[in-house]
Parts: C-alpha cells; structure tokens; sequence
C-alpha cells in the first residue's frame, strides 16, 4: 500500500525510472523531475510486427532479456552510480501484466538491494508529465489531452497527481482506432506511424466518415463506429469492384479523429476557461493533430504545449518526471508493491 505524506526536498533529487507496460522496455535518469540526463528505450516493435500486433508472452519474455542492459546503459550515459539514485521509480499500471511484471520486479530488486525508496508510477500520469520535461515552466492547472494506443482521455490536472477525468473513450483508444484500420488498409502494424505518413498523399476529403457524438457527456469520445465505417466502406469496394486509395482512406479517416479530439478540446477549452492546453501519448505524435490543435489554440490565445515525438511513445523519462513530483509528495511503496493492469488515473494502490 502507497503511504503518503507532504515533504518537498532541498537537495538534487536523481530518479532512476523504468517502464516495461508495453512493447518497450525503458529506463532513464532524471533529475529533480524536469532534466533528462539519460532515457534508453529498446523498441520491441520489429519482433511484434510479425505478428501484427504486441503479443504479451512475447513481450514479457523481451522485457527480462533486456531489462538490465537497458538499466545498466541509463546510468552509464547518466555517468550516475545506483549508489547516487535518490529512489526508484517505476510503472506499476495499467499496461500487460507480465510485462508490468518484469519493471515492477527489477525496480524493486534495485531498491532494496540498496535500500532506497521505492516509488509505483501510473503510467497515464507518465504520459501527462513527458510536458514538464521540456516546458520548464509548465505547472498545473492545465487541461490534457491524452492519446496512446490504450487511453483516449480529457483530463484537468489539477495539481502534481491531482486529476480530474472530464472525457474517456466509450470504446476504441485513438491509437488503437489507428492501428486497427492501418491493418484493414494493409499498412501493418504499428498503423499509427504509417497512417501519419500515408496520409500525406491523401485527400482528408474523399470519404466523409462519421464523426460520433457519444450522449450524455460531450466530453467522451467514440472510434468504434469509425472504425466500422472505415471498414465497411472497404467493404463497399470490394462488392463493386471499386479501387480503393489507401491514401485517401488514410487521410479522411485521420482527418475524422484529429477533428473530434479537437472539437471535445477546445469545448473542454472553452467551458473550463482554461488558458493552457498539453497533449500526452503515442498519438500526440501525429503531425496532422499537433498542427490541428496548434492552430486551434492559437486562435483562442491558449498556450499549447506537446512533448517531442520520443517523449510522446512510451519511454521512461516521463515516469521519472512522474515518479519526482509522487516523491516529492512522500508516497512510498512496500516490497508488495504488484503490477495492476487495470490501474485508474490518480489512483494509488
Ligand atoms: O503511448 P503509446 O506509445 O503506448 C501506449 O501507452 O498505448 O501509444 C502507442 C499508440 C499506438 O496505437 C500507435 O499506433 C500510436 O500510439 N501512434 C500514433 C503515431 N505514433 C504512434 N498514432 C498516430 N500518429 C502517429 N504518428
Ligand atoms: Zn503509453
């Protein structure tokens, strides 16, 4: 169980993070929450592209090879010693629970091995505190967007592990959205990547594809009826003989998820009266979304803020940022700290 008490640090606070959720298996150093002195990822994504998608055995049994060269590298290019790490941060959830397994079981090998404290990271927070890495002076209250390829959220940020869910999605996350139709249109996985690029040859007009509206609460977001209509229309083609341009499925279909995300943003925006607006997750790399919600920010006087593209995707710099504000608040983990893979946002297990 997190114990939890108020103590802001006066010395350098040096977070040693690692986060294994998914398909990358990452550490990094980072320094009193904001300075990145190392961020390793090893992507295991050629391996799963075989079979179309993350396979979880398979991940989990990656994590473990590469677990401890990925950590030994961190703190190599850091030039820090585990003797010099402040604590240990690491990514307990949600994500695949054997490949949660493998950080959560490394992290805590190293801090009680060394006897330094061990902090649990969710790792939405993760992806929300990529911004503060390159944004020094980013501070919360700030509306957030998150996007990846698991979560679909509009969140406040209230304060330093404080939030307040305004949408999530009733169905698909957006990344998912993405990588099911680059599938169907033959781009292979990951779809999110190719349809970005793809999509450059394509007309955002050709195919009005439905933007759903979800009832009671104009906050949450829907791709499933997208995805269904994507597929259908290929379908559609298919009976009647008709060519299908994959650019052009591309680009309306991307242009159909950048337009509702930026539509429940600026509402969000704009009924919160909130002047500061950041995007987090593996689709907050999309060209096509970060200049649609640029724009739409600027036009509103709203300051945007969005990570570079290798702080979008999972890494682990984003949950030493995460893990140094939880530290600094005083939450501690026991040696029972487990993987949760159905971990809520500011919830603390
Ligand atoms: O945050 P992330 O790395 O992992 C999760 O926590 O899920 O997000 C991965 C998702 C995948 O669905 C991937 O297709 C999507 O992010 N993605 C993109 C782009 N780059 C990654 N989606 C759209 N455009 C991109 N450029
Ligand atoms: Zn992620």
């Amino acid at each position: 169980m997190a114990q939890e008490s108020a103590k802001w640090p006066q010395e350098d606070v040096l977070i040693l993070a690692i986060e294994t959720s998914c398909d990358e298996t990452a550490a990094a150093v980072v320094k009193n929450g904001r300075e990145v002195l190392s961020n390793i990822i090893y992507s295991q994504i050629d391996l799963h592209t075989l079979y179309g998608g993350v396979v979880p055995e398979i991940a989990s049994r990656k994590h473990i090879e590469k677990i401890n060269q990925v950590i030994e590298k961190a703190l190599t290019d850091a030039k820090v010693t585990l003797e010099q790490i402040t604590a240990v941060a690491v990514t307990y959830g949600p994500g695949l629970v054997g490949a949660l397994l493998v950080g959560v079981s490394a992290a805590k090998a190293i801090a009680f091995a060394l006897d330094k404290p061990l902090v649990g990271v969710h790792h939405i927070e993760g992806h929300i505190c990529a911004n503060y890495i390159e944004n020094k002076e980013l501070e919360p209250p700030f509306l957030c967007l998150v996007v990846s390829g698991g979560h679909s959220h509009l969140v406040m940020v209230l304060d330093y592990g404080r939030y307040e869910i305004l949408g999530r999605t009733r169905d698909d996350a957006a990344g998912e959205a993405f990588d099911k139709v680059a599938r169907a249109i033959g781009l292979g996985y990951p779809g999110g990547p190719k349809i970005d690029s793809v999509s450059g040859q394509g007309d955002p007009e050709a195919i009005a594809f439905p933007r759903a509206k979800v009832g009671d609460n104009v906050y949450d977001f829907s791709f499933s009826g997208l995805k269904s209509a994507v597929l259908n229309y290929l379908n559609g083609c298919r009976m009647k003989g008709i060519p299908v341009s994959q650019a052009d499925v591309a680009a309306s279909f991307q242009k159909a998820v950048v337009d509702v995300l930026t539509e429940h943003s600026m509402h969000a925006l704009e009924e919160r009266g909130v002047r500061k607006f950041a995007i987090a997750g593996g689709v907050a790399s999309n060209g096509h979304l970060r200049r649609a919600l640029e724009e739409a920010c600027r036009k509103r006087n709203v300051a945007f803020y969005r990570p570079s593209p290798i702080l979008c995707t999972d890494n682990a710099a984003m949950i030493g940022a995460a893990g140094y504000y939880e530290y600094c608040k005083g939450v501690r983990h026991g040696w029972d700290l487990n993987a949760v893979p159905g971990l809520k946002l500011g919830e603390r297990i």
